[in-house]
C-alpha cells in the first residue's frame, strides 16, 4: 500500500522539504578544503536548529546499529551513509556527498547532492553532472498513472551513455511520516512495470552512481558503503510530490 498524502500532510511535507533543502544548500557552501567531515556534521546540526527541524538520521536504528551522525557524509569512493569524523579532512579535488534527512512537524524531507571541491578530475566531474541529470530525467518521467518502472528506466537510460555502474544495493523510496515508505524505487528497471504513481504520493528519488563497478562493500562501522573498486561515486536526491498534473519537486533550494 502506497500512502496518499492528504492536503494537510502535503503542506507539512512541503515545510519539512523546504527545511531540508535550506540545510543542504547552506551546508554545501561550507564544503571547502580543510574542513573535517565531523565539522560538517556539527554544522548541519546547527543549521537544522536554525531552520526549525531535526535530524531524522541521528539515532536511526537498523538492526542492532544506531546511526551516530546528524547527516550522511560520503567522500570519493564512499557511496552513501558515511559518518562524519574529525580526522576525515576535505581536500581539493574531492567529491563530498551530503545526504540531509530532516523531520519537521512529524514529516520527513530527504535530499542529497555531491559537492565538487575545487578542481576535480574530468571524469569525476562528468559523473556528478550526469547523476544529477539522471535524477531530473527520472523526475520528468512522472505523471499521474505512470509507473515506478518508467521512472527507474528513465534514470537508467539517462546514465547508459556514460557506461557507469548504477548501484543496486540501495534504492529510492516513498517518504512521509517515516523516512522509508513504500514503494522502493530502483535506479534501473523496465518501463511499464511496477506500481502506478498517483497524485498525493511523495517519493525520494536518489540515483547512486559509480564511475566503475556498481558493486559496493560495507565498512567495519556497519554503515559506510564504498565502491568495491575504489573508484568515485555520486549521489543526488530530491523529495517529489506526484500531483494531478505531473510532479512537483519539494526540495528545490
Ligand atoms: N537518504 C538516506 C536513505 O534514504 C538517509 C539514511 S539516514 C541513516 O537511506 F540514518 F540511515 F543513515
Ligand atoms: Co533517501
Amino acid at each position: 500500500m502506497i500512502d496518499l498524502k492528504s492536503p494537510d500532510e502535503v503542506s507539512r511535507m512541503r515545510s519539512a522539504c523546504a527545511a531540508a533543502a535550506r540545510v543542504l544548500q547552506d551546508l554545501a557552501g561550507l564544503v571547502v578544503p580543510g574542513v573535517s567531515t565531523a565539522g560538517l556534521d556539527a554544522a548541519a546540526r546547527g543549521l537544522m536548529a536554525r531552520h526549525g527541524c531535526e535530524s531524522a538520521c541521528h539515532g536511526y536504528v537498523v538492526g542492532r546499529l544506531t546511526y551516530p551522525g546528524y547527516i550522511c557524509i560520503s567522500l570519493n569512493d564512499e557511496v552513501v551513509h558515511g559518518i562524519g569524523a574529525p580526522d576525515r579532512i576535505v581536500r581539493e579535488g574531492d567529491l563530498v556527498s551530503l545526504d540531509v534527512v530532516v523531520r519537521r512537524d512529524g514529516y520527513i524531507g530527504d535530499n542529497a547532492r555531491t559537492v565538487m571541491v575545487g578542481k576535480v578530475a574530468p571524469e569525476a566531474r562528468q559523473l556528478c553532472l550526469d547523476t544529477e541529470q539522471a535524477l531530473h530525467a527520472g523526475i520528468a518521467s512522472i505523471r499521474p498513472g505512470s509507473r515506478v518502472g518508467d521512472l527507474s528506466a528513465a534514470i537508467q537510460a539517462a546514465l547508459a551513455p556514460g557506461g557507469y555502474g548504477i548501484v543496486r544495493d540501495f534504492v529510492g523510496h516513498g517518504v512521509g511520516r517515516k523516512m522509508h515508505e513504500e514503494p522502493q524505487i530502483p535506479n534501473y528497471g523496465k518501463a511499464g512495470t511496477g506500481p502506478k504513481l498517483l497524485p498525493g504520493m511523495a517519493l525520494a528519488i536518489e540515483p547512486m552512481v559509480n564511475l566503475g563497478t556498481p558493486k559496493i562493500v560495507m565498512a567495519a562501522d556497519g554503515w559506510t558503503a564504498r565502491t568495491a573498486d575504489g573508484k568515485v561515486s555520486a549521489h543526488f536526491e530530491h523529495t517529489v510530490l506526484v500531483t494531478e498534473t505531473g510532479v512537483e519537486i519539494l526540495t528545490l533550494p
